[in-house]
């Protein structure tokens, strides 16, 4: 068994320092194997907010990350820093490197950047990243889970059709079914959401896809609070979803939503905390 806490945008220079403390005794009390943070760590890429992220994740120390970048932490304004250099500073206060990938035996986590230079607000992943992720792959067992950690989501959450997908999610998916992978975790959109993609006509199998809320910033969309995610993972067999929503006081855990994977698809599983 695995636990992931699944944490997004949290838009560091537009948080609430309480929710941050809040957050940091939540995790602390899960005590995660792994945090998983689907991008969007800063409001506009600016070196102090950069440097609050920073000090943000020494604190989860010594807990392993998986960090992607999102749209918001490559500068707007600068456009000279914006394309030569869109994620130097990502890259220098988190380490060029920091985060990319994990494995054990039972999980295997890959982040993959979406975020560009260009105005797509909704990211692009490339060809070049679609193979990647077939390689990464390609060496894990049936058993282990296999995850994507990529800021800009594959599908819309359920109920709000119109939001959109990062570019070239087709191609995307052809590649992630190809690698097998189980599960995508992302953020973006400042929603929690988790069930099954629905697939292009004629694609094998499927992916459950975990959409994160806004962690710990002031950018709540409609009446959604602050939130994050607990993933409970027993290797590729079953994935609970606990959506740990802000109350005021604390984050809140509600009662999970279980995935059973069986003949290459998810089922909803029974309820409650696998055993
Ligand atoms: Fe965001
Ligand atoms: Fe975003």
């Amino acid at each position: 068994m695995r636990l992931i806490a699944h944490i997004s945008d949290l838009h560091f220079g537009r948080h609430d320092p309480r929710l941050v403390d809040a957050l940091l005794a939540s995790l602390a009390a899960a005590a995660p194997d792994l945090i998983a943070v689907s991008g969007d760590l800063t409001q506009r890429a600016r070196r102090r907010e950069f440097a609050a992220a920073r000090a943000f994740f020494d604190r989860l120390r010594p807990t392993p990350m998986v960090i992607v970048p999102g749209n918001h932490d490559v500068p707007l304004y600068n456009v000279v820093r914006r394309f030569a250099r869109p994620l130097g500073r990502f890259e220098r206060l988190l380490g060029a490197d920091r985060g990319a990938c994990f494995r054990d035996r039972e999980i295997a986590v890959l982040g993959i950047n979406s975020a560009r230079s260009l105005t797509f607000k909704e990211g692009r992943i490339s060809f070049a990243q679609m193979e990647q992720i077939v390689r990464a792959f390609a060496a894990d067992g049936k058993a282990v889970l296999k995850v994507v950690v990529i800021h800009h989501p594959l599908a819309p959450p359920e109920g709000s059709p119109g939001l959109g997908r990062v570019g070239r999610w087709r191609p995307a998916l052809a590649a992630l079914r190809q690698a097998g992978v189980h599960l995508v975790l992302s953020g973006h959109h400042h929603h929690g959401f988790s069930g099954e993609l629905e697939m292009p006509a004629g694609a094998a199998g499927a992916v459950l896809v975990v959409h994160a809320g806004t962690a710990v910033s002031t950018r709540t969309r409609g009446e959604e609070p602050n939130s994050y995610n607990l993933i409970r993972c027993d290797g590729a067999r079953r994935v609970t979803v606990a959506v740990c929503t802000w109350n005021g006081g604390r984050f809140a855990e509600a009662p999970p939503r279980t995935f059973d994977y069986a003949g290459g698809g998810w089922r909803p599983g029974s309820k409650g905390v696998p055993s």
